[in-house]
């Protein structure tokens, strides 16, 4: 395939988020806010950091936050005005104004490889892009960027990963590869979601992909897996057939905000970067929180 940009990413917003119930029943998980942030933001500014200007967000029933989040506010922005918060009002216009995005909606939670399918007729016959909205990734050059730029190298679709300690391994998918060059595997072995036994090594998929439009026919082929859904992680593995797939161990520090301990030391680590909090929640974490 010639070597092209990576100019469209899909951002799977579909998920039930039935482990942060009950607050997900009436708001969508990627509305979870990390002190002052929803989630999904984190997410979208890393595409964007990437040179990504064209943003498919896959929806589902009870998501209207989400693309309210990205939308105008006028009502919000006049009273803002009027109040003469300028700094405050500049950041809620750059919400609405950051990127192209479009919303498609997936009838029925199926699997994220399902949702990924969605974006088919958006996404065409080139390669994009897939953040999930779970993992937030904290890095010098952003995680996905990180991506793009060796897919712009090796024109290969490529996985971010990571160690994973062995009671999260059936948490994930797990992969098993030959180091090709620093950092970087050539995939031999993927499953999703395996018990330790079954775990081809202790390396994990992160929600962050760059994967060909070849994808497309994989989900199509793909059968119901864990937990009976379409999975993106098995539709990988029928791609892997056809052409290669890598891995790379992305440099920086990933939280999985979909699960609650993860969720809580995101919000922690960024309330320490931010100085108007740091001081006073240091002081409390080494007296001991409660
Ligand atoms: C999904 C993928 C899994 C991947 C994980 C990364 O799982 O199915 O392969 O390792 O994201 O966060 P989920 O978190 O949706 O259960």
């Amino acid at each position: 395939m010639a070597e092209q940009r990576i100019r469209k990413a899909v951002i799977p917003a579909a998920g039930l988020g039935t482990r942060f119930l009950p607050a997900t029943k009436s708001m969508p998980k990627e509305m979870l806010p990390i002190i002052d942030t929803p989630i999904i933001q984190f997410v979208v500014e890393e595409a964007i950091a990437a040179g990504i200007d064209d943003i498919i967000i896959i929806t589902g029933r009870g998501k209207k936050a989400i693309e309210d989040y990205f939308d105008t506010s006028p009502e919000l922005e006049s009273h803002l005005f009027k109040n003469k918060k300028y700094a405050l009002l500049r950041e809620i216009k750059d919400i609405s104004t950051l990127v192209d995005i479009h919303y498609i909606r997936q009838k029925e939670p199926k699997g994220l490889g399902d949702a990924v399918l969605k974006a088919e007729k958006h996404v065409g016959n080139e390669p994009f892009a897939v953040l999930l909205g779970d993992d937030i990734i904290k890095a010098e050059i952003p995680c996905i960027k990180q991506l793009t730029n060796l897919f712009e190298r090796y024109s290969k679709s490529i996985i971010a990963v990571e160690e994973v300690p062995k009671e999260k391994v059936s948490s994930y998918g797990m992969i098993k590869g030959r180091e090709i060059a620093e950092s970087i595997y050539r995939i031999e072995e993927i499953i999703e979601k395996p018990s330790l036994e079954e775990a081809p090594s202790n390396i994990g998929t992160v929600g962050r992909y760059v994967l060909t439009p070849a994808i497309f026919d994989c989900i199509k082929e793909t059968k119901p897996g864990s937990g009976t859904e379409i999975q993106l992680t098995d539709a990988i593995k029928l791609l892997m057939e056809k052409e290669d797939v890598f891995a790379y161990s992305f440099k920086g520090k990933r939280y999985d905000a979909g699960d609650k301990t993860g969720y809580v030391k995101a919000i922690i680590d960024f309330a320490l970067e931010k100085e108007d909090l740091k001081a006073e929640i240091v002081r409390y974490l080494q007296e001991g929180g409660i």
